[in-house]
């Protein structure tokens, strides 16, 4: 799949409000500044798409994208990132109730990307995450990201022992790519993810 252009539609913080559900959609999730809005931006290669920022908690709505591509359009989503310690205990609860709506109530959303930032090791709050969208049949992919602030061998390394540490919550590993928003490695393939599945849901979703 080729992505041949991409602008901003809407902010929300209700999924309700958000575009009519009638395009396949993508929804990008994770730790605040693990670089869901660099991949953003990185995968439809506009620099200022979505807003970036070295300061964690930036992404504070559900961010809608148009994307046309050489299969069809399709809606990318941008959303707020969770688990930002410095946010206000309110603050937390709210996020994690928009992200729970949308997720569960979005009914033109085929997959979610949650990013995890290819340095760390399991975090309770990322495994929790995914036995929550497990339990609710949302069907997810990891995407390890930063992958350029490793070397190759550490990176290898790193991405196995990430992938054996989930054998002990989860039966089955989900599908996974390995990301760099800086150096371009496997954003090809996530494009090509995004594009096999999206042949199915447009038709589902006409
Ligand atoms: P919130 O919106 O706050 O949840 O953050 P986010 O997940 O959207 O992260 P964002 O894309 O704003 O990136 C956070 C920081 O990580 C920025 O300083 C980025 O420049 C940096 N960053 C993101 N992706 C990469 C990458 O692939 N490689 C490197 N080296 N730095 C990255
Ligand atoms: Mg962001």
């Amino acid at each position: 799949m080729n992505i041949l252009g991409a602008s901003f539609i809407t902010s929300n913080t209700d999924f309700r409000k958000c575009p009519e559900p009638t395009l396949a959609e993508y929804a990008f999730i994770g730790r605040s500044n693990v670089g869901k809005s660099s991949l953003i931006n990185a995968l439809t290669n506009r620099k200022e798409l979505a807003k970036t920022s070295a300061r964690p908690g930036k992404t504070q709505l559900i961010n809608h994208f148009l994307i046309e591509s050489t299969l069809g359009n399709w809606y990318l989503v941008d959303l707020p990132g969770y688990g930002y310690a410095r946010a206000s205990k309110s603050a937390r609860r709210e996020f994690s109730g928009i992200i729970r709506n949308y997720l569960t109530g979005r009914r033109n959303l085929v997959c979610t990307l949650l990013l995890i930032d290819s340095r760390h090791d399991p975090q309770q709050i990322d495994v929790n995450f995914m036995e929550w969208l497990a339990e609710n049949n949302l069907p997810f992919v990891l995407i390890f990201t930063k992958c350029d602030k490793l070397s190759r061998t550490q990176l290898e390394l790193q991405i196995k022992k990430y992938v054996s540490g989930l054998t002990e919550w989860f039966e089955e590993i989900p599908d996974y790519f390995v990301t760099s928003s800086e150096s371009g490695q496997g954003l090809e393939e996530v494009k090509n993810y995004i594009g096999e599945n999206l042949a199915y849901a447009l038709t589902s979703h006409s």
